[in-house]
């Protein structure tokens, strides 16, 4: 089944080669999708026939977006402790422990029926590429069914046993660094691309994230690390060095950090829904930008440190406080989340791309930012099927 969609106001490729400027912006153009493909690009003028046609209403037509930072096995919320905080209560890594109780408690069909209603709410809003870690059961047992939930309804599925060291182990957090790094891993692995750590004060130290992360890529899964959102320490550091596809939140970034990620083919992933959720100062994009370092933005929806799914807000956010244009942090909810996980098929609309698609009701991308908080998804296509 193919489709033509026609009546663009603009169509965002992320391919430069294809039209103007980074986005790649094509004027008068039209759009076919060919099963989960697309199959053609180019001026409505010339487009070809399809089986069945979609009038863009003269909106924009962006790649659907890219979240490449999600934690959406959970059960339970955690709304008081959200008020504490914005009565003056500080983010402390520790409330991970509360969700990690009540998850444990949670029969699978309940833990599925979150991520399904959380995955659904996202492609509601564009996104159409989740990641989803693991990191609320903690043990062996919780976190192999996490990982396996996860994998049957995310793009991408990331093992993230070291979230924070749970009670039971509370006087023991070497020997949950082995259990991590041994039985869980081998458990978890099948299910996963990914492995994770957040590598912070109150969290894992620089040498217990490296013993997971090394055991996860012995085992065959891609590093990726939390590193650096609650002060400045050693993560980012270590994603460069251990190849990360992405070091995510970035918000305290010594200079040498900076020319480390500059240097490197590791993403900084930032999360603004955190600090907007934390009441945190938020990371200095342009900073990265300017040193040359890929950005990309995502969600990292949760239900502690921020407990949005929203890419269009946090499109909004980076570009009122994060001093990203619209066509930057555009191309970051998208491309650069695709480069988070290193993955070629998705954030762009090129000729043999996933047929993954966002119509805005607005006629440019630059409404994203300029509307914030105001439903502008006309029409969003996963692998080519209409959501
Ligand atoms: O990415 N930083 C660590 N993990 C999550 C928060 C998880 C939670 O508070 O439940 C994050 O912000
Ligand atoms: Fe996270």
């Amino acid at each position: 089944m193919s489709i033509v969609i026609t009546n663009i106001g603009e169509l965002v490729t992320n391919e430069p080669g294809l039209g103007e400027g980074p986005l790649g912006i094509v004027r008068d153009a039209a759009l076919v999708l060919d099963g989960e493909r697309v199959a053609w690009v180019g001026g409505a003028a010339d487009a070809p026939a399809a089986d069945g046609a979609h009038d863009a209403g003269g909106g924009a037509v962006l790649p659907g977006f890219v979240d490449s930072h999600a934690h959406l096995v959970f059960a339970g919320e955690r709304a008081e402790e959200f008020a504490a905080r914005m009565s003056g209560q500080p983010y402390k890594a520790g409330g991970i422990r509360t969700t990690v109780a009540k998850t444990r408690a949670a029969s699978d069909d309940e833990l599925r029926a979150n991520v399904r209603r959380l995955v659904d709410e996202m492609a509601r809003q564009g996104t159409t590429t989740v990641e989803c870690k693991s990191g609320y059961g903690l043990n062996v047992e919780d976190e192999e069914r996490a990982v396996r939930i996860a994998a049957e309804y995310a793009d991408e599925v990331t093992f993230l046993g070291a979230h924070v060291v749970p009670a039971e182990y509370a006087d023991d957090q070497q020997g949950y660094v082995r259990l991590v790094a041994g039985d869980m891993l081998a458990e978890c692995a099948p299910h996963a691309r990914w492995i994770d750590a957040f590598c912070e004060r109150g969290a894992f130290d620089a040498d217990q994230t490296r013993e997971v992360l090394e055991a996860g890529i012995k085992a065959g899964l891609l590093p990726r690390v939390h590193a650096n959102q609650l002060g400045e320490g050693p993560g980012v550091q270590l994603a460069v060095e251990l190849d990360a596809a992405s070091a995510d939140h970035c918000t305290f970034l010594s200079d040498d950090d900076v020319s480390a990620l500059a240097g490197s083919s590791t993403v900084a992933t930032l999360l603004p829904g955190v600090e907007f959720s934390t009441r945190q100062p938020y990371p200095d994009a342009r900073r990265l930008l300017d040193a040359g370092v890929t950005v990309a933005l995502a969600s990292d929806c949760n239900p502690g440190s921020c407990y949005s799914s929203s890419m269009p807000f946090c499109i909004a956010v980076a570009v009122r406080d994060m001093r990203m244009t619209p066509a930057e942090a555009v191309w970051a909810a998208t491309a650069g989340g695709a480069r988070a996980l290193r993955r070629t098929d998705v954030g762009r609309l090129g000729v043999g791309a996933r047929a993954d698609v966002l119509a805005l009701s607005a006629a440019s991308h630059i409404h994203l930012a300029y509307r914030p908080g105001v439903p502008q998804v006309a029409a969003v296509w996963k692998r080519g099927r209409r959501v």
